[in-house]
């Protein structure tokens, strides 16, 4: 805990901030930084409506602020990582639809998170999607419904998609583990493990044109680094031929509102992306 800790004032360092707490409790420094605690946390006070240093494209109360002004340049190349080829996991690539990735998840016991589950959740969205993005796992709420980021950090998520004017509709939206680990703690390596060749086998079906990854589980699992999201941010990473961008966790933002500049940032490099 204590490395996560210096982790986390890292990467406020990094960011050039000040330190800054918000609704942070004792003991879970663990996901200050990039990291969620995927919504219904009921000792979480609620943000401020406005916080004086986020950006009004996040913040907007009357229609999202225009993307275009002020958006960030392109930044240069990261990390590039090879997806895994369909000969490394010939069961699912025999799988040739969404709909047959989903029903295998639901009904999947390759790790201990299928003991805990209400529902699996797979993902959902447009299967024409140009924008994909991952997060880390189901809540309680997704667990419930069976639908990814449907709770409190789900409603930022349709904001911060329409502030760059992408509907969730017409995104998809996946998760890096598809059953809600318990006390929504993160996902361990051998849950990922076990469960991201579900996430290569959606993206190989989906074909998106840009990767968004949503906080440090959804970055390392996708791009294999142990780097800190503050090292992971401001560079187009790939997966494969397609350009992913990294930004911190819409659970993050709630309880950080400094952290909304920044990812207004990001996300606009992802929409300057699809564009391009
Ligand atoms: N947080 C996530 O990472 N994924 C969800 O689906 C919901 C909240
Ligand atoms: Fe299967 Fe993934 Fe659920 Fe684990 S988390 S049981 S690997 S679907």
């Amino acid at each position: 805990m204590a490395d996560e800790w210096a982790r986390y004032l890292r990467q406020q360092a990094e960011l050039g901030g000040r330190e800054v707490i918000v609704g942070h409790r004792a003991g879970s420094s663990d996901q200050a930084a990039g990291r969620g605690t995927r919504d219904a946390d009921p000792v979480e006070p609620a943000p401020p409506a406005t916080a004086p240093t986020a950006s009004r494209g996040l913040n907007a109360e009357s229609g999202p602020a225009d993307w275009r002004k002020g958006a960030p340049p392109i930044p240069g190349p990261g990390i590039s990582v090879e997806p895994p080829t369909a000969s490394m996991d010939e069961e699912l690539s025999e799988l040739a639809t969404l709909e047959a990735v989903a029903a295998v998840v639901r009904g999947c016991r390759k790790c201990p998170l299928c003991e805990g589950r209400t529902h699996a959740v797979p993902g959902e969205g447009d299967p024409g999607a140009r924008l994909v993005i991952v997060g880390e796992g189901p809540g309680q709420n997704e667990d419930q419904t069976g639908r990814p980021f449907v709770g409190r950090a789900g409603e930022l998520l349709d904001k911060i998609l329409l502030s760059i004017e992408v509907p969730r509709a017409s995104a998809y939206i996946l998760n890096i583990v598809k059953c809600r680990p318990p006390q929504n703690r993160a996902p361990l390596p051998d849950e990922i493990a076990a469960c991201v060749p579900y996430l290569h086998r959606q993206l190989a079906l989906l074909r998106p044109k840009v990767i968004l990854a949503a906080g440090t589980t959804a970055a390392a699992g996708l791009l294999r680094t142990r780097k800190s999201l503050g090292q992971l941010r401001g560079q187009v990473h790939r997966y494969g031929d397609v350009p992913l961008v990294v930004t911190y966790h819409p659970a993050a933002l709630l309880r950080n509102p400094n952290w909304k500049k920044p990812t207004w940032d990001d996300v606009r490099i992802a929409r300057q992306l699809l564009d391009a």
